[in-house]
């Protein structure tokens, strides 16, 4: 044990910053990888993380958190506790595993990046501790759903699927190569940990774990809550590489990075947490409706840190992203039962009569906008004609986020002017973006998004063969036994028994 009070060390052993003298600052933190923006490197070394933590007491405390959650995976897996689920919530932990746990360990390169990159030392030693955390969040996250192989085959998905072209993970992949994998260390701190850890997936795990013990899935609750605490210590990062920024004049740029990111976040966000929350989650263990999380926890927090810091809100607030607050997820939750057989879960359609009720409780309105869509999905149901409820083609994609275009909803809606893309000609060819936002993004930047090609365009370079659904499917590396289904066998359309009481 050191003979020293912890106080009188600390600072010594993780802060030992000094100035190069064999070779060019920039070669040592190239402005690529580091983005310095010409702060001058011993105002780097002001950069002081608020959450103090020793090598010695990061292991001890991670090798707890380990031991406890692979004691519960060893006890749960030997339970039927994973047949009982609610299917809704088996929908919402698959969707979960394939989409997060792959890019949870591409997270460590990111984290990697900053303690390489990172302009201060006491930030690299964060960053240290973030790639190990990371790491961890993908061992875990594989490892769950593997032992769920037996009884679920799609959990190998948690591996699968970022290996695969299915539209979700060229999805998530582009989004993550642009935040993580494909970025700075300076970006990376106000994109990756400021906007998308503090600002959604930190509260997004919170969320998730108290939904999961509500169901009862216990196994999900503690794997969740364990990761949500190195998130919420990792995350911590970016907080004082903002502050080194502003006291620099460079407030336009660090704007910049965080109207960029918030904007992606909130998408991805609304698609896989906003499906989950508002249909999958069996009713009776729903705490909040997405909208409602969206509002005290996202919004607050955000609108909190933004004043704090003499930030503005991005430019698309009000005009864009309150909007969609109030459409967005229906859509894309529409979109993905309606295109089921391309995703690895199977979408629980959650619009039974009790759960359209809630719906029109929690957004009023809901039953003559979207409920009347799935009016039409229900009568077909019910008549046995099953192939209306399925697709034929594929919709268009968004040359930014990669997820289908859900315009019509929103025009439907009254939230948009029109269901059109919103396009962009870029060295001769054309880019369709669903939303106003993202066009800016590519703008900004055409260099970093122009050459790639989204699952359409691949479609129309002749790359998917044969071209159509079927061809797409084997593309997506989608076998027939893996397509998504509906996760009820259309119980939610079926007319509810009537009880007769006993007299
Ligand atoms: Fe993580
Ligand atoms: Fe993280």
């Amino acid at each position: 044990m050191p003979a020293l009070p912890r106080s009188e060390w600390y600072d010594l052993t993780r802060d030992m910053n000094w100035n190069v003298t064999y070779v060019e600052e920039s070669e040592v933190w190239p402005e690529d990888l580091s983005h310095s923006l010409d702060i001058p490197a011993e105002a780097w070394w002001t950069w002081d993380e608020p959450y103090k933590i020793t090598y010695p007491e990061y292991v001890h405390n991670q090798t707890g958190k380990d031991e406890s959650v692979y004691a519960v995976n060893q006890v749960v897996s030997r339970s039927k506790l994973f047949d009982n689920l609610d299917p809704g919530w088996k929908a919402a932990i698959l969707a979960h595993y394939g989409a997060i746990a792959v890019p949870e360990y591409t997270a460590g390169i990111g984290e990697a990046r900053m303690a390489r990159f990172g302009r201060a030392a006491a930030w690299r030693n964060m960053a240290t501790y973030g790639t190990l955390d990371e790491t961890r969040h993908g061992q875990i996250q594989t490892y769950f759903p593997h032992g769920l192989l037996a009884r679920e085959p799609r959990a190998d998905w948690a591996h699968k699927a970022m290996h695969t072209n299915e539209w979700g993970a060229i999805a998530a992949r582009h989004l993550f190569d642009d935040m993580f994998t494909a970025n700075d260390a300076v970006s990376m701190a106000l994109q990756l940990t400021f906007t998308f850890e503090t600002g959604f997936s930190n509260l997004q795990f919170l969320g998730m774990a108290s939904d999961a013990m509500q169901v009862g899935d216990l196994d999900f609750s503690s794997l969740i809550s364990s990761i949500q605490t190195d998130e919420a210590r990792h995350a911590q990062q970016g907080e004082p590489t903002m502050k080194i920024l502003l006291e620099h004049g460079k407030k336009d740029e660090a704007q910049k990075l965080i109207d960029h990111m918030f904007w992606r976040s909130w998408k991805i966000f609304a698609l896989l947490t906003g499906a989950s929350m508002d249909y999958y989650t069996p009713l009776e263990a729903r705490s909040h409706s997405f909208g409602e999380f969206m509002n005290e926890f996202i919004i607050k927090q955000f609108t909190d840190q933004f004043r704090d810091f003499g930030l503005e809100r991005p430019w698309y607030w009000e005009s864009h992203f309150l909007k969609e607050l109030e459409w967005y997820h229906h859509a894309t939750h529409m979109g993905i039962y309606f295109w089921r057989p391309t995703v690895w879960w199977n979408p629980d359609a959650g619009v039974s009569p009790e759960e359209r009720d809630w719906l029109e409780m929690k957004y009023p309105g809901w039953n003559d906008s979207f409920g009347k869509i799935w009016d039409v999905i229900g009568e077909n149901a019910r008549a046995g004609r099953i192939e209306n409820t399925l697709p034929e083609t594929l919709p268009m994609i968004c040359n930014m986020c990669q997820i289908p275009l859900c315009n019509p909803g929103g025009y439907l809606m009254g939230k948009l002017e029109s269901p059109e893309p919103f396009t962009h000609i870029h060295n001769g060819r054309k880019y369709s973006f669903c939303s106003e936002p993202y066009k800016w993004i590519f703008v900004q930047q055409p260099a970093r998004f122009q050459g790639h090609l989204s699952f359409i365009d691949r479609f129309l370079a002749g790359m998917i063969q044969p071209p159509d659904l079927m061809g797409g499917l084997a593309y997506m590396g989608i076998s027939p036994e893996e397509m998504g289904q509906d996760a009820t066998n259309f119980e939610w359309a079926m007319p509810t028994p009537i009880k007769i009481k006993a007299s």
